[in-house]
C-alpha cells in the first residue's frame, strides 16, 4: 500500500485529494473521496455564500465520519466570512488558493485545523512555508482552471526542495496511475485531482459538461482569463482559467481591449450560453489531463484504482534498473 507523511497528518489511507471546485465540488463528492480512504475537499468558493458552505459541511458530516476539508478561492472579496464557517465547523483542513495565506493560519491552527496552500511559484512556496501552513499544493499550469505558467514536472521538485520539509502535494495533470506515481517519485506527499473527479457521478457540474470533458483530449484546452474580465472576477495577473477551447473562447482569448469595450454584450452572451448549455461559449474547466479520462465512474472506485494501479507501476518500476 502507498502510505506517505501526508497520510499521517490527515489520517487518512490513501494520498489522494479531490480538489476544492468552486460550486461542483459538493459534499457528496468529498465525502465519497473520504469514505474510499482519500482526503475529500469541499469547494468553498460558491455563489451560495456562507449558508451554503454551512450546510454542505454539516451533509457531508452526515455522510463520512471521516476527515475532509474545505478550500477556497482566497483572492475573492468577502471571503473572511467563508472562512468563518470553515473554522467555526471545525473542518480538518483549510485551502487558500491564489493569496497569501499568512492571515488564516493562527486562526486554524488554535482550532487544531490543518492548513495548505495552493501554489502556482517558487516565490508563493516558500512564502506558504514561512507562514507556517501544514502542506503546499504544488500547482502546475497542466491544472483545470485557475492556474499559472510553470509546469508540474519542474514546479513540484523545485518546491519540494524549498520547503523544508513540509509534504508538498501535486496539482495539474495526475488523472491515472501513471501520474500518481510519478509525482510521488518527484518528491509529492500525495496528489490534488481536479480534472478526474469532473467525470464522477458525485460532481456537483452537469452532465453536458462531463460529456465535453470526456470527449476531449490534451489538445483541447486554453488558459484564458476572458470569462475572468467578462466578470471582473479577482484572480491575481498571472492567474488565468484553463477551459476547453470552444468558439467563443477562440475568438475572443486575449482581445483585452476590444473585451472591454463589448464587455456588456459579452456577459449577455455568456448568460445566454449558461442557459443553452451551450459549451461552445461556457466555460467549462478542465485540465490537459482530460485527454486521459476514458469514462465516468464513482469516485470512491476512481480513488481506489488508482492507488491500487499506482502501487503497481511503483513495483514494476524495479524492472527498469540492471545490477552491474
Ligand atoms: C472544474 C474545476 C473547478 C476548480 N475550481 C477551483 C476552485 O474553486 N478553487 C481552487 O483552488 N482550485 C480550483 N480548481 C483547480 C484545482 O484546485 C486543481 O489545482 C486542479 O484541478 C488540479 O489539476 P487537474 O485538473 O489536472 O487535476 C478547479 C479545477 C477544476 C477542474
Amino acid at each position: 500500500m502507498i502510505h506517505t507523511h501526508l497520510c499521517d497528518l490527515l489520517a487518512i489511507d490513501h494520498p489522494i485529494l479531490n480538489a476544492p471546485m468552486g460550486g461542483t465540488a459538493t459534499a457528496t463528492l468529498a465525502a465519497a473521496v473520504s469514505n474510499a480512504g482519500g482526503f475529500g475537499m469541499i469547494g468553498g468558493t460558491s455563489p451560495g455564500g456562507p449558508d451554503w458552505l454551512r450546510s454542505q459541511i454539516r451533509a457531508a458530516r452526515a455522510q463520512t465520519n471521516r476527515p475532509f476539508g474545505v478550500g477556497f478561492i482566497s483572492s475573492f472579496p468577502n471571503i473572511d466570512d467563508l472562512v468563518q464557517v470553515a473554522l467555526d465547523e471545525q473542518v480538518a483542513a483549510i485551502n487558500h488558493s491564489f493569496a497569501d495565506p499568512t492571515p488564516y493560519v493562527a486562526a486554524a491552527r488554535a482550532r487544531g485545523i490543518r492548513v495548505f496552500a495552493q501554489v502556482q511559484s517558487l516565490a508563493q512556496a516558500q512564502r506558504a512555508a514561512k507562514a507556517g501552513v501544514d502542506a503546499i499544493i504544488a500547482q502546475g499550469t497542466e491544472a483545470g482552471g485557475h492556474t499559472g505558467t510553470a509546469g508540474t514536472l519542474a514546479l513540484l521538485p523545485a518546491v519540494v526542495d524549498s520547503v523544508g520539509g513540509i509534504p508538498v502535494l501535486a496539482a495539474g495533470g495526475v488523472a491515472d496511475r501513471r501520474g500518481l506515481a510519478a509525482v510521488l517519485m518527484l518528491g509529492a506527499a500525495g496528489a490534488s485531482l481536479g480534472t478526474r473527479f469532473v467525470a464522477s457521478d458525485e460532481w456537483g457540474g452537469g452532465d453536458w459538461e462531463q460529456q465535453a470533458v470526456l470527449d476531449a483530449t490534451t489538445d483541447d484546452t486554453i488558459r484564458t482569463s476572458l470569462y475572468d474580465q467578462i466578470r471582473g472576477a479577482a484572480f491575481p495577473a498571472d492567474i488565468a482559467d484553463r477551459v476547453l477551447r470552444n468558439r467563443f473562447n477562440t475568438a475572443w482569448n486575449g482581445r483585452t481591449t476590444a473585451i472591454t469595450e463589448q464587455r456588456a454584450d459579452l456577459q449577455r452572451q455568456l448568460e445566454a450560453g449558461a442557459k443553452a448549455l451551450d459549451k461552445e461559449v461556457v466555460d467549462i474547466s478542465a485540465g490537459l489531463a482530460a485527454g486521459l479520462i476514458r469514462s465516468q465512474e464513482p469516485a470512491g472506485l476512481i480513488v481506489q484504482r488508482i492507488v491500487a494501479e499506482a502501487e503497481q507501476v511503483l513495483q514494476r518500476s524495479a524492472t527498469l534498473l540492471r545490477s552491474g
